[in-house]
Parts: structure tokens; C-alpha cells; sequence
């Protein structure tokens, strides 16, 4: 089977870049990295996946006069590199419709809670504070809303009493490096069928 080429937009910490790079390693995900991209040069993402073989490439938005020209030159680096499936994971910006449009289907955003409850930043400090008992964690592919598209994977995780935002957030990160390997390889084994707002997870075959 051809691997998949991955395309991954990361702008901090990239522990779910380091937990796709793990996967493919493991050869538990038949994918390939194709490049990452960083909106950030500081970004401790960055340096994961050093020693790899692994294209990176900084593309800072104070660089370009526009929102549109930035996401233009993110757009290009990708089809130099023949992505196939782009991943946002940890990427802090909000992309454009004219981007989206140029990887229908082919975008997918790991985002810490349970959509469409607490979309947007500081998700599980939105969580703690709604005093909810679950939270958890939404794999969905990105449409032009914020953390707004269709759903592909979720799991729940418990909120308990003495929680801050950080126990949460590591308890749901946890999840999260479970979670978007898993739905990378569905969309890697042409497992995932989007009909409208619902995205159909077939059979293995
Ligand atoms: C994760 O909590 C993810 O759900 C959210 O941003 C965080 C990124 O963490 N979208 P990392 O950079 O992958 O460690």
C-alpha cells in the first residue's frame, strides 16, 4: 500500500506531531511526512522531528502583507510536497476559505473537547470553568467555521473535582496521541466517507 504524504501545520509544543512521527515509526500508520510547516521559528515542534529526514519549513505571517498571500505561500509548500492530508496540530491560526478549498476533504484539526462544546482557545479552561464532568477530545476535518467541521473521532475523558485546567489538559492529552494516529490511518486506509455534516467510518477491508 502507498503511504499517504502528510502535510503538518504546527505552531508550538508538537507533542501530536510527535505522537504521528511515533506512529509511523511503529509502522502503525502507513503515511509519510511530507512536510511541516511552522508559523512560528521558535516553535519546539520543530526540533521533534530533526534527524529525521523530515522537511521543515517557516512560514511567518509577519512576512507576508496578508492573511490571503501568507496562506498562499502554506498552500504552495504543500503541493511542492504532494500532500495529500494536511493536519493541523497545535497550528494558531484560522484558515481562510480559499485555502480550505484547495484540500476538500483533506484537512483535519485535533481539538480538546468535545464539540461542539467549548470550540475556540483555552478549551479545557472553558470546561473546568462550565463545571462539566466530561470532556475529551474531537478529531474533525476543518471546514471554514472554528472547530465547526464534521466529526470523525471523539473520546470522553472524566472531569474531577480538584481539576485545574492543566490536570485536564493532560488527562485529555493522554487521549489526544491515542486519537489522531488513529484517525489519520482511517483516512490512509480510504476508510472515511464524508456525506454532509457526518463523516461514515467504513469497514476494515
Ligand atoms: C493540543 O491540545 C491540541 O488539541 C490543540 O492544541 C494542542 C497542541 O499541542 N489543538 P501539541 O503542540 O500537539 O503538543
Amino acid at each position: 500500500m502507498n503511504r499517504t504524504v502528510l502535510g503538518i501545520l504546527v505552531s508550538g509544543r508538537g507533542s501530536n506531531l510527535q505522537a504521528i512521527l511515533d506512529a509511523i515509526l511503529a509502522e502503525r500508520l502507513k503515511a509519510k511526512i511530507g512536510v511541516v510547516i511552522s508559523d512560528n521559528p521558535d516553535a519546539p515542534a520543530l526540533k521533534r522531528v530533526a534527524g529525521f529526514d523530515i522537511t521543515t519549513t517557516v512560514i511567518e505571517r509577519r512576512k507576508f502583507a496578508d492573511k490571503r498571500s501568507f496562506e498562499k505561500a502554506i498552500a504552495a509548500e504543500l503541493q511542492l510536497h504532494h500532500v495529500e492530508l494536511v493536519l493541523l496540530a497545535g497550528f494558531m491560526r484560522i484558515l481562510g476559505g480559499e485555502f480550505i478549498s484547495q484540500f476538500p476533504g483533506r484537512i483535519m484539526n485535533i481539538h480538546p473537547a468535545l464539540l461542539p462544546a467549548f470550540p475556540g482557545l483555552d478549551a479545557q479552561a472553558q470546561a473546568v470553568k462550565y463545571g462539566v464532568k466530561v470532556s475529551g477530545c474531537t478529531i474533525h476535518f476543518v471546514d471554514e467555521g472554528v472547530d465547526t467541521g464534521p466529526i470523525i473521532l471523539q473520546e470522553a475523558v472524566p472531569v474531577l473535582d480538584g481539576d485545574d485546567e492543566h490536570a485536564l489538559a493532560e488527562r485529555i492529552l493522554h487521549v489526544e496521541h491515542k486519537l489522531y494516529p488513529r484517525a489519520v490511518g482511517l483516512f490512509c486506509e480510504g476508510r472515511l466517507r464524508i456525506e454532509g455534516r457526518k463523516v461514515i467510518i467504513s469497514e476494515k477491508r
